[in-house]
């Protein structure tokens, strides 16, 4: 692995960018069929807008796509080994249109990785594109040289072989892109993938398992006429799509058995929240957040989702008649586009449920040795120098180390957000919890480990981040894309 290089400069990328758009376009098809061929909802996002050029648009017409799991290219006794190129390709997304996309082996979503705690995986990343690119596992207790550090890049051509130790318990992790600089854009072309990591614990606990455990990448986008992405950088507010991407499908349904579903929520998005919601407003009951299962599941009909976070959900859908639909909604959209998400579609089956609903604990969280140092972070936009995003005043510096806990140590961190953005603050490496909010009790269900919190506007929030299993340089930083590139970012070195 190499220090990171000059990152070819915005005007640079968005040339490329269009270049390689451009060589892939079809045929423009400026007449659009008008919005009463719509069924239900009249969906008018560009999704909408491009698809309906080859066909009607109908929400809920495809089945949700489930990203293939990645298979090892060798196993033995201790470690799972597999191979991924980091690549271009192309993804059907709308119908009868080809989407130009940067994926991991070449799909959007990457490839799901399965792990198992006490297991190790090595992936073998190859950097096939022809800018740098590095690979970071969201969520992992990973040593810092395989973190997948900003300014730790992979060349194009040259490859590097990730460990991961997996010695942390079950928890819904994920993979992308983190090359200083550019991440807004690499995600959302496509550099994302799951990463499921279980144990022996959630087996005990007999959740749902195989066809009844789904994950879902969570990410909103918008389209050219050709059927490629668009993106438009804004720096203050992070991009916002008009569509959602359900595991990179538009408005996407699952066919649902009357049994009980362990159903996980990743989202992968640039800066858009969500507030999930079922159309029925029945509860769903939480089990899970970032650092794996809650002490006991948590009953809610509404949950907020921001960017990097991941929460998990039983979904019991045995007392469902058949042919009921069950839309999962983004209570805090602003259209039709944004407001839909997917749709549960109840059909025969079940009976012989295995899956068992959690009633009493499912984990006991330890508790965190006492804090011996205390942080106030202010998070605040700077327009000095174009527009930038600070932490304590500070952008990122690659040569300056911002703070050096002990291993083994805790301490308070107070995030201190007097703007009018949300800002998804996320540490690497290591995991936290959640102490206090000014703007009210903490949800029982952030009570568990996390590694991510959506720091809201006017808010102030105190974490209690953990600096174990391993000394090491790793990052903080904010999760809405455009701001940790442009520079709300922060260097962390654990030492002993
Ligand atoms: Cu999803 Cu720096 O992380
Ligand atoms: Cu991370
Ligand atoms: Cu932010």
């Amino acid at each position: 692995m190499n220090r990171f290089k000059a990152p070819a400069d915005a005007a640079d990328w968005s040339r490329r960018d269009f270049m390689r758009n451009g060589s892939y376009s079809l045929a423009l098809v400026c007449t659009f069929a008008s919005t009463n061929s719509l069924k239900g909802d009249s969906i008018t996002t560009s999704a909408a807008r491009r698809s309906q050029a080859a066909k009607p648009f109908a929400p809920f017409a495809v089945d949700l796509p489930i990203p293939p799991a990645l298979v090892p290219t060798s196993s033995t006794k201790t470690t799972d080994t597999f191979d991924v190129d980091i690549q271009e390709g192309m993804a059907e997304i709308l119908p009868g249109f080809q989407t130009p996309i940067y994926g991991y082996q070449g799909v959007y979503p990457g490839p799901t990785i399965y792990a198992r705690k006490g297991r190790k995986t090595i992936v073998r990343q190859k950097n096939r594109l022809d800018f740098d690119s590095n690979v970071h596992l969201h969520g992992g207790y990973v040593p810092a040289a395989h973190d997948g550090h900003p300014m730790d890049v992979i060349q194009p051509g040259k490859g590097f072989d990730y460990n991961y130790p997996n010695k942390q318990d079950a928890a819904f992790l994920w993979y992308h892109d983190h090359a200083h600089g550019r991440t807004a854009k690499t995600l959302y072309y496509g550099l994302a993938g799951m990463y499921l990591l279980g144990d022996e614990r959630e087996e005990e606990l007999g959740l749902p398992t195989g066809e009844y455990d789904i994950p879902i990448l969570l990410a909103d986008h918008a389209f050219n006429k050709d059927g490629s992405f668009r993106y438009v950088e804004n720096v203050d507010l992070g991009f916002r799509g008009d569509t959602i991407l359900a595991n990179g499908a538009v408005s996407p349904r699952l066919s649902v058995e009357r049994r009980i579903y362990r159903v996980r929520f990743l989202n992968a998005s640039n800066a858009r929240s969500y507030n999930l919601k079922l159309g029925n407003g029945r509860s769903m009951l939480q089990i899970a957040s970032d650092g794996g299962l809650l002490e006991r599941p948590v009953s809610r009909t509404t949950s907020l989702l921001h960017p990097a976070e991941r929460q998990e959900f039983l979904l019991d859908f045995r007392s469902f008649k058949p042919g009921s639909e069950i839309v999962l909604q983004n209570a805090d959209g602003e259209s039709a586009g944004t407001k839909s998400i997917m749709r549960f579609d109840v059909v025969n089956g079940g009976g012989s449920e295995e899956a068992r609903i959690p009633t009493g604990r499912m984990r006991t969280i330890a508790k965190l040795p006492a804090p011996n140092a205390s942080r106030r972070w202010d998070l605040s936009l700077a327009t000095s120098s174009g527009v930038q995003w600070r932490i304590a005043d500070r952008g990122y510096d690659p040569d300056r180390i911002d703070v050096r806990p002990r291993l083994g140590s805790s301490e308070l961190w107070q995030w201190h957000n007097p703007s009018n953005r949300v800002h998804p603050m996320h540490l690497h490496g290591m995991l936290f919890r959640i102490v206090e909010r000014s703007t009210g009790v903490v949800h029982p269900a952030d009570r568990g480990w996390k590694d991510t919190i959506g720091v809201l506007p006017g808010e102030t929030a105190t974490v209690q981040p953990w600096f174990t299993p391993y000394t090491g340089r790793y990052v903080f930083h904010c999760h809405a894309l455009e701001h940790g590139d442009k520079a709300m970012m922060l260097n962390l070195e654990v030492e002993r």
